[in-house]
């Protein structure tokens, strides 16, 4: 059994993953760039920056980097704005009772995500109070699939990465999971990632795994 589990935000816990695609989307579109779901997948767990180099890779656009970080500016002012209309009930139930029921076990949580906008996600959802620590995007220097991410949780949670389990929606957050030594579980998008040590279907099907 885990001692602690660390869970990725985005398209895990709440799903502003559906937001970051708008956004990008409407920068792709200015852009001329075709850009749909499939392409939004390559997107889940990349930081912005490298967010946005993958969506001009798409355009074969090569732009300065003072035209790459007004256009990373511009999509980050339309996501948060998106942001500002979450609420606790954008949280599903069933979210909330495996918080809860994992708590109640005694194991450890923590957020492992690489988002600069985490804490704010946490706090307008009122999720911040279920979890023992966050890693983000405030405390890296290197994004998924680097294992920095998950490697600062378990250190903040005073437990080695053998301990913990992470839930992650991302192949790039797989990655980073196993290139770290984590016990790796992927949902959503990740669930069919061969790389993925268990797959779940949903986040209630966690507490009979670990
Ligand atoms: C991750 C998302 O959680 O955070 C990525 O899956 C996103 O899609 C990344 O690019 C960085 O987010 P932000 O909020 O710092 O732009
Ligand atoms: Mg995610």
């Amino acid at each position: 059994m885990k001692q602690g589990i660390i869970f990725d935000l985005d398209g895990v816990l709440i799903s502003t993953d559906e937001m970051h695609y708008t956004a990008w989307k409407s920068i792709a579109d200015e852009l001329g760039i075709p850009f749909g779901r499939k392409e939004n997948n390559l997107l889940r767990g990349v930081s912005r920056m490298a967010s946005l180099d993958i969506i001009l890779g798409l355009g074969n656009l090569s732009l300065t980097e003072e035209e790459k970080q007004n256009l990373a500016e511009r999509k980050n002012d339309r996501y948060v704005s998106l942001l500002r209309s979450l609420t606790p009930e954008a949280v599903t139930q069933d979210v909330r009772d495996t918080l809860i029921k994992l708590k109640r076990r005694g194991i450890k949580t923590a957020v492992g995500s690489s988002s600069k906008n985490a804490k704010l996600i946490l706090k307008l959802t009122g999720l911040a109070e279920y979890f023992d620590a966050v890693s983000d995007g405030t405390n890296i220097t290197k994004s998924k699939p680097d294992p920095e991410v998950f490697l600062k949780g378990a250190d903040y949670l005073g437990l080695s990465p053998q301990a913990c389990a992470v839930v992650e929606d991302a192949v790039a957050g797989i990655d980073s999971a196993n290139a770290g030594g984590f016990y790796s579980i992927g949902i959503g998008d990740a669930a069919s990632y061969e790389k993925a040590d268990a797959k779940i279907g949903n986040i209630g099907e966690l507490l009979s795994i670990i």
